[in-house]
């Protein structure tokens, strides 16, 4: 068995994956030819169905998957004109995530290898994230033939994670959130600020009109120093707006100065990541810094962390960004990374259980 070199832009032969994501609240599947070749990627989402709750619901988003798994799974196959004979395998999300939505796709993924006897592949939703730089043009590819070590920035609505990657399957985290991810904090701020749910996007779009220098958010000390805490930013964002009359009956009084508290969390938010970052990125000298996860589509986190990798001295970071449809949960990042670890050789057995709790390097 041979191994795909460094960026893996030249599979060994042939691999074909159909890959299966359901973590949180994306119905979503995938095929890709030799991990980075998205022959088709569909993705059901259940946003409609938990703006009501402002969060995802998770009984629901588990029940949500039921109903959508097999019409995803079959639309997948059929746009990308792929036969079952012509996979080689089929990759699944095995964790970390909510328990009864990874069900839903685990189990559709082993119902498939137990009917066309193909090879099952566990695969960690983060390294997903990681991998979704090598798909499509091969953002990748900017940082040369052996891009390693590289940090990764994974900020998701479940996550906020620095993890050094000195090579394919070979994680270091060393940085993560005690409380709130960044995009929870987004949500929560966003629910504050009668914005709707995904918060993230409503909260970019309003801030485009406010001052981000009228409000400071202070950021909490905290023991170990590239770890996040991000509930007692929220918490600031609160009192600051029940300065200003808060809600009251699911009603925001009008002089809640929405744009300008929006534009200054998410300036204090940017600023944060970035510092750590940075800060991580020099210590371990890495060739370059990947970000992915929805708040990775953030407009102001792009341009504040290409804005300091780029002065950096005395040599500027390259920092990759994905395609917006990538930074989103999706199946095709899901397909990227189960290539590399199809060609190292894992293979899960169909009595594989989820890892809600699952961590990189497990
Ligand atoms: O990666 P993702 O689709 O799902 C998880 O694995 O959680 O990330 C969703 C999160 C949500 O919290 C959403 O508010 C946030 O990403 N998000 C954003 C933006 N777009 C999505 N946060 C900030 N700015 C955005 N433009
Ligand atoms: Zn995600």
């Amino acid at each position: 068995m041979t191994i795909p070199s460094e960026h893996g832009l030249h599979a060994a032969q042939p691999t074909r994956i159909l890959a299966i994501e359901t973590s949180c609240d994306e119905t979503a599947a995938a095929v890709v030819d030799d991990g980075r070749h998205v022959r088709s990627s569909v993705v059901a989402s259940q946003i409609a169905l938990h703006q009501q709750y402002g969060g995802v619901f998770p009984e629901m988003a588990s029940r949500a998957h039921i109903e959508a798994i097999a019409p995803v799974l079959q639309r997948a196959m059929s746009e990308a004109g792929a036969s079952w004979e012509s996979l080689n395998a089929v990759a699944v999300t095995k964790g970390p995530g909510l328990p009864g939505s990874l069900v839903v796709g685990v189990n559709a993924a082993k119902g498939i290898c137990l009917a066309r006897d193909l090879p099952l592949v566990g695969v960690n939703h983060l390294e997903g994230h990681i991998y979704s730089h090598w798909l499509g043009d091969a953002p990748i590819t900017r940082l040369g033939e052996d891009p390693f070590p590289l940090l990764a920035l994974i900020v998701s609505g479940g996550h906020t994670e620095l993890v050094l990657v000195r090579g394919h399957g070979d994680y270091e985290l060393v940085g993560h959130t005690v409380d709130d991810a960044a995009g929870e904090a987004y949500d929560k701020v966003a629910r504050m600020l009668g914005l709707g749910y995904p918060g993230g996007p409503a909260v970019e779009q309003v801030a485009r009109s406010g001052n981000p220098a009228r409000f400071k958010f202070s950021r909490p000390r905290l023991d170990k120093p590239y770890n996040f805490s991000f509930s007692g930013t929220k918490t600031a964002v609160l009192y600051v707006t029940r300065r200003f009359g808060g809600m009251t009956d699911g009603k925001l009084s009008p002089r809640v100065p929405v744009a300008d508290i929006a534009a200054s969390f998410q300036e204090s938010v940017a600023e944060w990541l970035v510092e750590k970052t940075m800060r991580v990125a020099e210590l371990n000298n890495v060739k370059g810094i990947l970000v992915g996860g929805g708040v990775s589509a953030n407009r102001v986190l792009r341009e504040r962390l290409s804005a300091a990798a780029g002065s950096r001295q005395p040599q500027p970071i390259t920092v990759l960004f994905p395609p917006l449809w990538l930074c989103t949960d999706n199946a095709a990042m899901i397909g990227a990374a189960a290539h590399f670890a199809y060609w190292r050789g894992v293979r899960d057995d169909l009595d594989m259980d989820v890892r809600p709790d699952l961590k990189l390097g497990d």
